[in-house]
């Protein structure tokens, strides 16, 4: 453009590439505005479609406003994300996809590290130490062996530590030779209260002590899930699953994990508290974790890909629409969100 400006001695002859400059650059800017438009309609259009997929409906423009907001927040971050195209997982849009990171939190997580005054004396052994790891599979998925009930919601209660507890009552209870059954995490909301607190959060260790000093649980369908806490009424109700005692894992010690796991389903808390966590779809996760223990799940097997990528497969509590049809496969032998520094399992 300078050259061609010191070359022209005529401003005439000038002025016809100017003008054709100008047409150029409002054409192109008109451009990026109409297409910035074009994403925003369409992502007011995803949003919408969002809404009746997953039935929500806000209070007034004002909410569905702030809402849209953050949706389109996570939306352009899970974009981005898959589109980088170095992760070894996707990420989705879910029922979570209009909450910010806070509310998420708040709402569907729940779990509460126990303090070291609160821990357990009753759980010092650890029965699977010696177990050699030449007895440990490669692989392993307790759903194959029917030792996993099928995906639960612990919907807007911060419970679960109850649905932790229970997935590994429900394995062990499996494994020691019964029925495959689904036991009651309303009965863990509503009686587990000596250090648990329903809704507001809880440990599986002390999930499990109730357990132990009720001399049972009962069945899901005789003490159904309310998503709020209610009167404890196990009295009522008929214990159809009992457990002896739990033991903890050694902290930080994945294949002490591993061992635990090639047993039974294992109760651990985990680091959640991501956009990347909240919108994980399938693959093996690797990406960003909190940096606390703030959800717990069970872990219900592990194996290893073609490429050698070592992984959890984990059992959350966030309804079938959630992950990969409600699992996650986490990257294993990392420290990866924490895990391995609580973990829990009942002994039949
Ligand atoms: C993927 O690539 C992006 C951009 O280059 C980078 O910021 C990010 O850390 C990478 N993520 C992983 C999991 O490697
Ligand atoms: C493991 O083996 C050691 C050495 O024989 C023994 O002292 C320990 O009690 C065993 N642990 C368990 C949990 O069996």
């Amino acid at each position: 453009m300078v050259l061609i400006f010191e070359r022209s001695g005529s401003f005439k002859i000038n002025t016809i590439p100017m003008f054709i400059i100008i047409i150029l650059l409002v054409s192109c800017a008109s451009q990026v505005v109409s297409s910035r438009s074009t994403h925003e309609q369409s992502v007011v259009e995803m949003h919408e479609k969002w809404m009746a997929q997953h039935g929500r409906s806000y209070k007034d423009e004002l909410e569905k406003e702030m809402r849209f907001k953050i949706f389109k927040e996570n939306l352009e971050y899970i974009e981005k994300a898959n589109k980088e195209g170095n992760r070894t997982y996707k990420l989705g849009t879910n029922r979570f996809s209009d909450l910010t990171n806070d509310e998420f939190r708040a709402l569907y997580t729940g779990y509460k590290m126990p303090s070291p005054s609160h821990r357990s004396t009753t759980s010092s052994t650890f029965k699977y130490q010696n177990l050699s790891m030449t007895d440990v599979p490669t692989s392993l998925d307790w759903r194959d062996k029917k030792a996993v009930t099928p995906i639960k919601d612990q919907q807007e209660c911060g419970c679960c530590w109850a649905f932790s507890a229970v997935a590994a009552v429900e394995g062990i209870t499996k494994i020691s030779g019964a029925n495959l059954i689904q036991l009651s995490e309303q009965q863990l909301v509503d009686c587990s209260t000596n250090g648990n607190n329903g809704c507001g959060g809880g440990t599986m260790e002390k999930a499990f002590e109730y357990i132990i000093q009720n001399q049972g649980i009962a069945t899901e369908d005789e003490y159904p899930y309310q998503a709020v806490q209610g009167t404890c009424s196990a009295a009522q109700k008929a214990a159809a699953a009992k457990i002896s005692n739990y033991e903890e894992v050694p902290s930080g010690d994945e294949q002490a994990l591993l061992k635990a796991v090639s047993m039974q389903p294992v109760s651990i808390g985990i680091a959640a508290y991501t956009t990347e966590f909240k919108s994980y779809k399938e693959g093996i996760f690797n990406g960003v974790c909190g940096t606390q223990l703030d959800h717990a799940v069970t872990i219900v097997g592990f194996g290893t890909t073609e490429d050698g990528a070592n992984y959890w497969l984990i059992k959350n509590s966030w309804g079938d629409t959630w992950g990969d049809a409600g699992y996650m496969k986490i990257l294993r032998d990392e420290g990866l969100c924490g895990i391995g520094t609580q973990s829990s399992y009942p002994l039949a």
